[in-house]
């Protein structure tokens, strides 16, 4: 008898199974090809069925588009978005007064050859979405998101930084450089967005609706998956290079190396906020340690919290002391919401040791190297032997920024990050030879009360130094 029931429930599963296998195939149908439309890309056209309530208007921009630009509607109809019935209208309807309104694309309802073409589904549309409109529906992120770092470095470089501030550099190195990981200032220009400022998704633009940073640096438009964004690759993009090497610290990390050994076997689709350590993946990535939540750390699009020093900076001080933009957080309170990730997989020992050798590298980094050597370049100054007018116009105030700003910076992470060969070979090891150059060059100019040479022409000087929220629309 109990064998029978057995048999029976295996059997309506089994049946149950193969039903749901038909529906399937079924929506998985190619679409049949529509009138009007190229037959040699048809048979690829994802379907998608609108079943739920959309309105006309939404609808039209769908069917268009998936003929326009099929790469576009492909996408979308795979996120999480389709599946919630949040349409293009969603995110590109504009207000009639809107700057942003693309009146050419009026024109869109104009045809005669497109049954979507027509005066009926008319809108407005605007090309440049920002987190302003995210915020309708996922407030929490962009409130976390508008106070990190992230939000406002374009706030941050314009006050700090040498090549933008003193005009050490011009528009276009700023325009295909800088902005494109810090982001710019879109303009939009007669109805359109300025092409020297649009495409541009830098993770602190200045959107024209006062609006600071673009959400798809992570989530690449228009899947937005958040499995995108967990993946290394989704910051390395800009976190590479001689200054700021996070990727390739993380690749030689035992933790980068465990996720190139078994990444393919992680659960990246993981619902939001449940993306647990340890059960649905075994080695942190850059998310995991930085922004998802675990433990009693909760979920947070503020890449400024979690972290106990200001590491980037030329002096290491801790995040509430940056002078350009203070974090208004408590380290120990961070690095203990930062230690709870490393505790679902470590152990409290394990953590602490890490931290402790952490604290003595910032402070061997601090005294050894920062600290003489600024003071030098400091007696320089006062006694004229380094003119005070320009930077980088003389071969010391390359060497001291390279001191702090490259391999000054490479030790640091490095420790914070694992990776040996970047803490010393890349690090330490470079720092005592730059030391030691610049000791010898300043040692000689001390000696003979010698002047710097001074290069005549500086190449590629004077861009406009005004910063950009001067021109810039009112900020929020
Ligand atoms: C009848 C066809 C059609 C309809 C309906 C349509 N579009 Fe377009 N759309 C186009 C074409 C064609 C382009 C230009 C594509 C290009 O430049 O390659 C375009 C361009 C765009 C752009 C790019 C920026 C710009 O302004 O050029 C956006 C954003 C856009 N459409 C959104 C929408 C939205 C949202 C809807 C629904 C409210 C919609 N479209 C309805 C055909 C259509
Ligand atoms: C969840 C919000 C959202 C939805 C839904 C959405 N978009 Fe977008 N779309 C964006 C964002 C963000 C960008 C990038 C704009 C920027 O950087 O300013 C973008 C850019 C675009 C562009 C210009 C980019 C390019 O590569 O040419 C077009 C065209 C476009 N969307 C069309 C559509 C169409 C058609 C749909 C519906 C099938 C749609 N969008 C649905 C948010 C959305
Ligand atoms: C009109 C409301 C609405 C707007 C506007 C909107 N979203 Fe969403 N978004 C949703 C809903 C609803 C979901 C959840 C879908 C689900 O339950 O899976 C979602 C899910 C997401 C997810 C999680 C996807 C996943 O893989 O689980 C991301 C990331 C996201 N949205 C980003 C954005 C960004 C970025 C923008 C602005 C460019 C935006 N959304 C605009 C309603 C919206
Ligand atoms: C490849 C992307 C990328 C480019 C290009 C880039 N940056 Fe950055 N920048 C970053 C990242 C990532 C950080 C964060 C460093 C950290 O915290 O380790 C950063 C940090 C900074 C900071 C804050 C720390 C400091 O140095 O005082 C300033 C200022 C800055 N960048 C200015 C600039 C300027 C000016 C340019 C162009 C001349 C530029 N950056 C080009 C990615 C980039
Ligand atoms: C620096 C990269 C990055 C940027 C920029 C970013 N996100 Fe995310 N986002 C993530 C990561 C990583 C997750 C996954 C968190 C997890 O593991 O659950 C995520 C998750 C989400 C989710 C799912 C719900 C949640 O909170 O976990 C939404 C919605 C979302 N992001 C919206 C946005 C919006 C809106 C913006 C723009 C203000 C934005 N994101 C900018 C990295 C980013
Ligand atoms: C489009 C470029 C870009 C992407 C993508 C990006 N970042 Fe950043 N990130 C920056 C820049 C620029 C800064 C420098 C901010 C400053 O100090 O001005 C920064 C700073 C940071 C900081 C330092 C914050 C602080 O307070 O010092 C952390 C941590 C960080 N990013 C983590 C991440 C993580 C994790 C991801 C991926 C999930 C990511 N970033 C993706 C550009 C990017
Ligand atoms: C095992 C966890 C872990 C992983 C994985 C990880 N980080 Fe970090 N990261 C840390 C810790 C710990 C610090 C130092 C925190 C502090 O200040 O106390 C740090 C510091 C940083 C900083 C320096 C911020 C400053 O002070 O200027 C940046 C930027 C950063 N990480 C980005 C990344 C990126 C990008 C990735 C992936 C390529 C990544 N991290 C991977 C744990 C991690
Ligand atoms: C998802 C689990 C997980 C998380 C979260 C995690 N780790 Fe790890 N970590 C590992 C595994 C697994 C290893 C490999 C240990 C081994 O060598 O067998 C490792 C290795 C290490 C190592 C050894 C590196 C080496 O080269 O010897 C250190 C140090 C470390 N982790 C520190 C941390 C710190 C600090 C954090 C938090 C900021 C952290 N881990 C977060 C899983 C994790």
């Amino acid at each position: 008898m109990k064998r029978q029931a057995v048999f029976w429930m295996a059997m309506a599963a089994l049946a149950g199974l193969l039903l749901a296998g038909t529906v399937i195939a079924w929506a998985q149908k190619p679409a049949k090809p529509q009138a009007g439309a190229a037959a040699v890309n048809v048979p690829k056209v994802k379907e998608f069925r609108i079943e739920r309530s959309m309105s006309k208007q939404a609808v039209a921009c769908i069917e268009c588009h998936k003929q326009v630009s099929p790469g576009i509607f492909t996408d979308w109809s795979m996120s999480r978005h389709a599946v919630a019935n949040i349409t293009c209208l969603d995110c590109h309807e504009g207000d009639k007064a809107d700057p942003g309104v693309d009146a050419t694309h009026y024109k869109q309802y104009e045809l005669s050859n497109n049954k979507w073409g027509t005066a009926e589904y008319r809108v407005p549309v605007v090309a440049v979405v920002t987190p302003k409109t995210c915020s309708r529906c996922h407030p929490d992120e962009v409130k976390q998101f508008d106070r990190s770092k992230h939000a406002h470095t374009n706030e941050i470089i314009w006050k700090i930084d040498l090549w933008l501030k003193d005009g050490m550099n011009n528009a276009v190195e700023r325009a295909s450089g800088c902005y494109t990981c810090h982001g710019t200032t879109v303009k939009i220009v007669d109805g359109k967005p300025d092409p020297m400022t649009w495409p541009n998704v830098g993770v602190g633009r200045i959107n024209p609706d006062g609006s600071l940073g673009s959400c798809s640096s992570c989530h690449t438009r228009h899947r937005f998956s958040i499995m995108d964004a967990r993946k290394p690759e989704a910051c390395g993009q800009c976190h590479l290079g001689p200054d700021h090497p996070q990727i390739e610290i993380y690749t030689e990390s035992k933790h980068g190396d465990i996720y190139a050994a078994f990444g393919n076997t992680y659960n990246w689709n993981a619902a939001p906020g449940t993306w647990t350590p340890g059960v649905d993946y075994r080695g942190p990535t850059c998310a995991s340690c930085h922004m998802s939540g675990a433990g009693t750390t909760l979920t947070t699009h503020d890449v400024t919290e979690r972290l106990s020093w200001e590491l980037q900076a030329p002096l290491t001080v801790r995040p509430s002391e940056f002078a350009a933009f203070p974090a208004k957080t408590n380290w120990e309170v961070e690095r203990n919401k930062m230690k709870e990730i490393c505790l679902q997989c470590h152990s409290q020992q394990w953590v602490d040791g890490h931290y402790q050798k952490l604290d003595e590298v910032v402070k061997n980094y601090n005294d050894i190297y920062y600290k003489p050597v600024k003071k030098v370049m400091d007696d320089l100054y006062a006694k004229k032997l380094l003119d005070q007018t320009k930077y980088f116009d003389e071969k010391l105030e390359f060497e001291f920024y390279e001191l702090w700003h490259h391999e000054g910076r490479r030790a640091r992470m490095g420790a914070a990050m694992m990776a040996p060969d970047y803490t010393w070979w890349h690090g330490f090891y470079e720092c005592k030879k730059r030391f030691c150059a610049i000791m010898e060059e300043a040692q000689d100019m001390l000696l003979h009360n010698r002047k710097a040479y001074r290069y005549p022409n500086f190449p590629g000087a004077g861009g406009d130094t005004t910063p950009p929220w001067v021109k810039a629309p009112a900020k929020k």
